[in-house]
């Protein structure tokens, strides 16, 4: 391929990386322990298309129980797809998803949230005029038999259910560093602030797995590096399973075990940050990008 081509992808990679947002501690701090080879989710043959548009094209992938997983590429590369069809928002138009071992390609999002995974949306996507703590609460919602915001006065197991929900909710605020905006309405905070919010809504499923779309995306710096830290601490204190759906190269390249390549609908590389960002196909693919 093209010498002027290969040598100012490596820029681009190389300038991202220099803007490095993860601190050293939060990587050195990230155990293995419970890692495993065993895949939580695996994706096989998964096809979609809508109308003449081919979304995907025959992608699929593991994912290991306890890894970062990113999915990365272009803009329209199918990795939001991806997404939407791992949490059975979209049903593939072929391929097969399994979760835990279990056959789930026909599951609602119901049924897959009950099963133990949870998503944050590229679009920010909170309850307008509840607060911090209440739109956390919404997502505690698998774990309630007794109905949101049941008012009036209960006693008994619904009231323990209830003080237990609030509990873990709080329990959350403090994981996220939300204390002093508790009671605020979550839609008056900063964009940062926000996306932290709808953080907290999917960790309270206390999901096995957890789908983030862009978390860090229109975010400056310092909201950057707060997400972050956020990420991995989910995935390191709440063993939580991740796949990052993530543009910033630089925090691709430091929370990574692994990373998928999407490039029109296709799967184009999957293996190591580093192992990725000299992939040619990858390289081409972000100058085909820009062109
Ligand atoms: N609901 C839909 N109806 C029709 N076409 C769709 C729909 N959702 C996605 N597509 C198309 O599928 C392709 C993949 O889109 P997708 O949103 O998955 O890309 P993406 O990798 O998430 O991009 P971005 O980085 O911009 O978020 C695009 O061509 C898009 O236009
Ligand atoms: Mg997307």
């Amino acid at each position: 391929m093209n010498r002027e081509a290969d040598s100012d992808a490596d820029r681009r990679f190389d300038s991202a990386h220099a803007e490095d947002v993860v601190a050293d501690e939060v990587r050195d701090t990230n155990p293995v322990c419970y890692r495993s080879e065993a895949p939580i989710l695996r994706t096989e043959c998964i096809s979609l298309s809508f109308g003449g548009v081919r979304a995907l094209i025959d992608v699929g992938f593991d994912v290991l129980t306890g890894e970062i997983l990113s999915i990365i590429g272009p803009n329209g590369a199918g990795k939001t797809s991806m997404a939407n069809v791992i949490s059975g928002l979209y049903r593939p138009t072929s391929g097969r998803i399994f979760f835990k071992g279990q056959d789930r390609t026909a599951s609602s999002p119901q049924a897959v949230a009950a099963l133990g995974i949870a998503r944050t949306f590229q679009n920010l996507a909170l309850f307008r005029g509840l607060t911090v703590i209440e739109n956390i609460l919404v997502g505690r919602h698998l774990h309630m038999r007794t109905g949101l915001f049941a008012g009036g006065i209960h006693w008994g197991p619904a009231r323990r259910e209830e003080l237990e929900n609030r509990r873990r909710v709080e329990e959350i605020v403090e994981f996220l560093n939300l204390t002093e905006y508790r009671t605020r309405a979550a839609d008056t905070l900063p964009y940062g602030l926000q996306k932290r919010v709808e953080l907290g809504r999917s960790l309270a499923a206390e999901p096995a797995m957890l789908i983030l779309d862009e978390p860090m995306a229109g975010m400056n710096r310092q909201e950057k590096e707060d997400m972050v830290r956020v990420v991995v601490d989910a995935n390191v204190d709440l063993k939580t399973t991740i796949i990052l759906i993530e543009h910033d190269m630089s925090v691709v390249m430091d929370i990574s075990d692994r990373v998928v390549v999407l490039d029109h609908g296709e799967k184009i590389a999957e293996g190591d940050a580093e192992t990725v960002r000299q992939d040619e196909a990858v390289i081409r693919a972000y100058l085909g990008q820009d062109a």
